[in-house]
């Protein structure tokens, strides 16, 4: 077993592979990539980016697990996905047998909410900037027993953290269970002050679901200090892993009662084992994090991370001279993606249709691919994206293919 795990994470360096253990991050970096030369990629939030190198780990484990899928599925993978998912607590710093690997943040924050007890007038406490689809999870879970959903108006942009830190304090009532907040917002790209809010949360009695999707890879993530009940990431964004991986985390004690969402021969078994199995799927995308890992570690996780905050701040930066505003996010609630506001010349009303169609002309007409993911204060705010195969050119022509955008309205 342990030959046949060693066998899937041997990387598979091709010549060209082996070239890239000596690159450091440059304009090369773009071509560890799969990106189509004709776009200008800028939404690596969206749903990740997976390198040639991981991508072709997927393709060989694929290939082995059609060698022989019976005694893959049967035999052997309960005892990888172990494996697996213990060397993904080793390195956010939690206890092995304390993690398993979910499909998604969706599937890991459900499976939290699902396990609550909730009763009739509890409350389970989100922000405005929630993701969405968890927020409609959370208040069809909570209706279905009579509990129910407050929200947190989180005011944008923040003034700094101790504001959203207060929000959230002050919106515990005596019936609140638990808190889900983010590590880093969907839409408003912040890296919120998680420590601080847990600790509110943990002196009121309220347990804390922190919904990591972006966290992993982003910024510096040491699962234990943070002191929260549980802990959802996706390793699919930001760590490198192929499409549909995440991981849920619960802190001692906390794993009991939780389930996965599909339930199935593993019932009975204790977490995180009870996650191993949930009927026949196709485990590549969790058997590729040793490859995802290795990528990640050519470079080094904290150069990675450095890279893309100062990119992302020189993006702003290059971004808000040309064309014309004042950034207002504080570095501190930045990582490695921003909000820019588009300029009020541009010919879209500051609506969810508005954004949308901003989204579709930047794509159709230049190739360039960023989320429009924001409205506030009557303006559209983009959110960019920085990963170690952007350059600030990338912004640039993003920039002016804005500009371009106005100056066609403005000939009309
Ligand atoms: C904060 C947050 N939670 C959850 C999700 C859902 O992630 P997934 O689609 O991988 O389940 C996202 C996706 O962007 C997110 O930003």
């Amino acid at each position: 077993m342990a030959e046949q795990l060693a066998a899937l994470r041997r990387p598979q360096l091709e010549p060209a592979a082996l070239l890239i253990k000596e690159l450091m991050l440059t304009a090369d970096s773009l071509e560890l990539f799969p990106l189509s030369a004709r776009v200008t990629y800028l939404n690596h939030g969206g749903f990740g980016v997976t390198p040639r190198t991981v991508l072709d780990e997927k393709k060989r484990i694929l290939d082995r697990i059609e060698e022989n899928p019976a005694g893959f599925l049967s035999r052997r993978i309960k005892l990888h996905w172990q494996q697996v998912a213990d060397m993904v607590a080793q390195r956010f710093a939690v206890n092995p047998g304390s993690l398993a690997l979910v499909e998604n943040a969706t599937d890991g924050v459900e499976a939290v909410i699902r396990a609550l007890p909730l009763a009739k007038g509890d409350e389970i406490l989100v922000t405005s900037m929630c993701y969405g689809a968890v927020a409609m999870a959370a208040r069809h879970i909570a209706s279905s027993r009579g509990a129910k959903v407050i929200t947190a108006e989180l005011p944008f942009p923040p003034r700094d953290v101790q504001q959203y830190v207060m929000t959230v304090a002050e919106a515990i009532t005596p019936h609140t269970k638990l808190a889900i907040l983010d590590h880093i917002t969907s839409a408003t790209a912040l890296l919120m002050p998680v420590e601080e809010m847990i600790a509110v949360c943990r002196e009121r009695g309220v347990s804390v679901l922190i919904d990591g999707a972006h966290a992993p890879g982003q910024t510096a993530l040491n699962i234990a200090a943070l002191n929260a009940d549980w802990y959802v990431g996706n390793l699919h964004k930001w760590y490198f892993v192929p499409r549909g991986c995440g991981f849920l985390w619960a802190a001692p004690g906390k794993e009991v009662g939780l389930m996965p969402n599909v339930i199935s021969w593993e019932i009975n078994r204790p977490f995180p084992s009870n996650f191993a199995w949930t009927g026949t799927r196709d485990p590549a995308n969790w058997l590729a994090v040793p490859a995802a890992f290795a990528f990640m570690d050519r470079f080094g996780e904290n150069t990675v991370r450095k890279h893309n905050h100062q990119l992302i701040l020189d993006a702003v930066a290059m971004l808000a001279n040309m064309w014309g505003f004042r950034p207002t996010i504080p570095a501190a609630m930045t990582a490695a993606m921003s909000l820019v506001p588009a300029p009020e010349a541009l010919p879209y009303p500051p609506t969810d249709e508005g954004r949308a169609r901003l989204e579709v002309d930047l794509e159709d007409k230049y190739s360039v691919i960023v989320n429009a993911s924001y409205v506030s204060g009557g303006r559209i705010w983009l959110r960019i994206a920085a990963q170690i195969y952007n350059r600030i050119e990338d912004y640039q022509r993003l920039g002016e293919c804005v500009l371009a955008l106005c100056q066609a309205q403005a000939r009309r």
